[in-house]
């Protein structure tokens, strides 16, 4: 039997390395953004920063908590298919925990690479907007978002762990790692009618999977046939997912529920009039909000 794949192995290391940090040391701020010192330190936003992006790179971007590395499996699936290539590298993608070192390394990487971010589109470094490279951004509605977020804190080693009021509280000030949900769902509502961006939400995923990786598929230009969309549905379902994960410890901390409507499980009345109320306030009458369908998912 193989061992766990170099991301897992990764991952733990660093959460290894998060036993010797106390909690308030976890996170740290960089222009009112705040970030995992273990995961994201400045050097690697830097490094993140410069790096060249290619007009062929698949680059997955989300919100934390929003169904990104439910993407990542997908998507390696459908690249896998398409190329008959087994060595996409199991590492987190996202360029943010990316070191200086191993940006070198997916420097040299050969194409199409798999890239992946949580950092608001102001903060993707500029040669992604340059090169017009494709992204697929997942966003899912705001209740379920904060508490997958709040069980993520707690389970996972590297970020502090943290209390629902509170965290509630901070999730609604943007005071939460990678920053305001709010905020990256406005500028993404500006971007979603570019040509290089697709929008899709967890909702939809859940209720027709099938369909989101034909429409990935397609957003890629790597074409599928029906029996491929089939095979990827039945090895990304949530249960196969959880069950055929190769995560390591991480995997308990990645799938969770993976259900809709489990915020009703945490909300307290106020707390869902107050996300009512900042939703109505920010983003309901966009386009991304419609496309949230909140009065379905969180009413
Ligand atoms: P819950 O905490 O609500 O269960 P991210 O990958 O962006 O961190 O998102 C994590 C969320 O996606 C978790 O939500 C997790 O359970 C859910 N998830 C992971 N794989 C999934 C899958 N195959 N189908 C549905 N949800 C999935």
């Amino acid at each position: 039997m193989s061992g766990p794949p170099a991301g897992a192995n990764m991952a733990q290391s660093r959460m290894e390395m998060a036993k010797n940090i106390k909690d308030e040391d976890k996170l740290y701020k960089l222009e009112g953004v705040i970030y995992s010192t273990i995961m994201s330190p400045a050097e690697n936003l830097a490094a993140a920063r410069i790096m060249e992006a290619r007009a062929d790179d698949v680059m997955l971007v989300a919100y934390p908590k929003c169904g990104f590395n439910w993407m990542v499996a997908v998507l390696r699936k459908i690249m896998a298919a398409v190329s008959g290539r087994t060595d996409v590298p199991d590492m987190p993608p996202l360029i943010e925990f990316f070191s200086p070192d191993v940006q070198k390394l997916i420097a040299q990487q050969p194409s199409p690479r798999f890239l992946g971010t949580h950092l608001h589109p102001d903060n993707i470094p500029a040669s992604f907007k340059e090169k017009k490279t494709k992204m697929l951004v997942v966003w899912r509605n705001p209740k379920d978002t904060v508490v997958s977020f709040f069980h993520f804190m707690n389970k996972n080693p590297v970020l502090p762990n943290v209390e629902w009021d509170k965290f509630f509280t901070d999730f609604m000030t943007g005071e939460v790692p990678w920053g305001s949900y709010f905020d990256h769902a406005l500028a993404w509502d500006q971007l979603m009618d570019e040509p290089n961006v697709k929008i899709i939400t967890y909702e939809d995923l859940k209720q027709d999977l099938s369909e989101g990786i034909r429409q990935i598929s397609q957003f890629f230009g790597f074409p599928l046939t029906e029996e491929q969309v089939q095979t990827i549905y039945s090895e990304t379902t949530f249960s196969a997912m959880k069950e055929g994960s190769s995560h390591g410890k991480m995997g308990s901390i990645f799938f969770r529920k993976g259900e809709v409507g489990d915020w009703k499980n945490h909300f307290s009345e106020a707390q869902s009039q107050q996300m009512d109320e900042e939703f109505n306030k920010r983003l309901a009458g966009t386009k991304l909000g419609a496309k949230l369908k909140y009065d379905t998912y969180c009413k």
